[in-house]
């Protein structure tokens, strides 16, 4: 069955490809490439002035060399950071990109992606307006239509108004049991949730409401096989390339 208007593989690479190089990065998009990857998935933020970049945390600790909140730092500061060296010398220096930068690379390498809104707290309208009208305008016209998903329906909402003829995806893990009306409430085309919520129950339940399934994080070949055969559309994968035999 075809649920919605652009068809993801069966593996997108996580984060890029998340076990092989830095998350988030433009290094990790070509890894992922190098994998063998045809769409990757990455999340995206807003800095203090309104500049959509690629970032997981709300806090810059964990992935570069800087300190506090994401949301307290403009472009020009953020873009001064290193988000390569805290996961080895040989990516010392990558910087976190912005959106724009990572959509330049996608279409240099002809990689599909989920584009995952990841607002920081209290920006979830904003960062789905922001980025749902950049990636209205600016999507690279050689690729296929990105999917956007998020664990906040507010900016879902937000982006749909920007870019209604996008794909939308809704992320469940603590709200799971809310999987429908969130979905319905953002006009998705599937769900995505955390591998190990995905019973066969489920998996019916969300194939015969019309919904597309995919799961996140997904590592492990034998349960890469056990979720496809419960009707699982999709893994995102930190090894998309190994996964990919499965
Ligand atoms: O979009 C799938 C997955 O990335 C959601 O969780 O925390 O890795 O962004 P997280
Ligand atoms: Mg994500």
């Amino acid at each position: 069955m075809t649920i919605g208007s652009v068809q993801p593989p069966r593996v997108i690479g996580h984060r890029g490809a998340a076990r092989l190089a830095p998350e988030n990065t433009l290094a990790g998009l070509r890894k992922a490439k190098a994998e063998g990857a045809t769409w990757v998935e990455f999340d995206i933020k807003l800095s203090a002035d309104d500049v959509p970049i690629v970032m997981h945390d709300d806090t810059l600790e964990r992935t570069t060399n800087g300190s506090g909140p994401v949301r307290m730092r403009t472009l020009a500061e953020l873009t001064r950071l290193d988000a390569g060296s805290w996961w080895g010398p040989a990516f010392a220096g990558e910087p976190i990109p912005t959106l724009d930068a990572a959509l330049d690379t996608l279409a240099a390498l002809g990689l599909g992606a989920n584009v995952e809104l990841k607002p920081c707290p209290g920006c979830e309208a904003e960062t789905g307006r922001v980025v749902g009208a950049r990636l209205a305008r600016a999507w690279p016209a050689s690729l296929p239509p990105p999917l956007l998903s998020s664990f906040s329906p507010e900016a879902l909402e937000a982006a749909r108004l920007q870019a209604p003829a996008l794909d939308r995806a809704v992320l469940v893990n603590d709200r799971c049991a809310e999987w429908e009306a969130l979905a319905a409430r953002v006009g998705a085309v599937a769900v995505h949730t955390w591998w190990g919520f995905i019973t066969a129950e489920l998996a019916r339940d969300v194939l015969a409401a019309g919904y597309a399934l995919r799961a996140y994080t997904v590592n492990d070949v034998a349960e890469a096989r056990r979720l496809f055969a419960l009707g699982v559309a999709g893994v995102f994968s930190d090894v998309p390339g190994w996964v990919g035999t499965a």
